[in-house]
């Protein structure tokens, strides 16, 4: 980066960490955050309240609320059975209609874009202390890509490798309004949160603290 223009009067530049792995920093505008901000609200207050996963006998350290179809370790159904037994709200049209524009936005493909159809969202909220260790998404029974998007504190993001969860990894700050799609060979790269950064989000954004993370994902599932 010059040392003559900032990375404030710039911009963060979009970045390709990998093949099919792309990253378009504030692509979200503040009203839009906003916006999306307000319905998380909504889908925490029911039908199914935000729950910590189970995974052996520790809780994440995220809170997650699934649309369209519901995760638990290491399954998808529509009932969420190991929360309160209530069918998940469903993925809203908006929602298919801007993992389609980030597809679009990815790819420069109208074709692949209009193809996409995603049929879940984990929404995850992080506090302070959140992190997710390195994980592959690998529940869906599809290899379409995953569409990441970022509201609120900033974060250390680790993106990985296929092969396992160790070295070589890229590190890069999520920040809100960013997006981040992986897809194609790099659809089972390993991938985590290493911290989040306290207090970073924008005041424009309507999160007062912590962050939320929503990834669109195509489950390959039918009822
Ligand atoms: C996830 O891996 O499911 C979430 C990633 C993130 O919070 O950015
Ligand atoms: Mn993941």
């Amino acid at each position: 980066m010059s040392t003559l223009f900032s990375e404030s009067f710039l911009g963060r530049p979009r970045r390709e960490l990998g093949p099919g792995a792309i990253w378009v920093p504030d692509w979200l505008g503040a009203q839009e955050q906003r916006w999306i901000v307000e319905r998380f609200h909504e889908w925490g207050r029911g039908p199914v309240p935000p729950r910590a996963a189970t995974i052996g006998s520790a809780h994440m350290s995220v809170q997650t609320v699934c649309l369209g179809w519901h995760w638990r370790p290491y399954a998808y159904s529509r009932e969420a059975i190991d929360v309160n037994g209530n069918r998940v709200l469903e993925f809203p049209d908006w929602m298919l209609r801007l993992g389609r524009k980030a597809i679009l936005e990815t790819t420069g493909d109208p074709l692949l874009a209009a193809n996409y159809t995603p049929d879940t969202a984990l929404v995850n909220y992080y506090t302070d202390d959140s992190k997710m260790g390195m994980h592959q998404d690998r529940d869906e029974h599809s290899s379409q890509p995953v569409v990441s998007l970022s509201i609120g504190d900033t974060c250390h993001f680790r993106f990985g490798n296929t092969n396992n969860r160790n070295k070589p990894f890229t590190d890069i700050s999520l920040a809100s309004g960013d997006l981040f799609v992986f897809g194609g060979p790099s659809r089972l790269a390993y991938h985590g949160v290493t911290r989040v950064l306290p207090g970073t989000a924008p005041a424009e954004c309507g999160l007062g603290s912590g962050r939320i993370n929503i990834t669109m994902r195509v489950t390959g599932l039918s009822d």
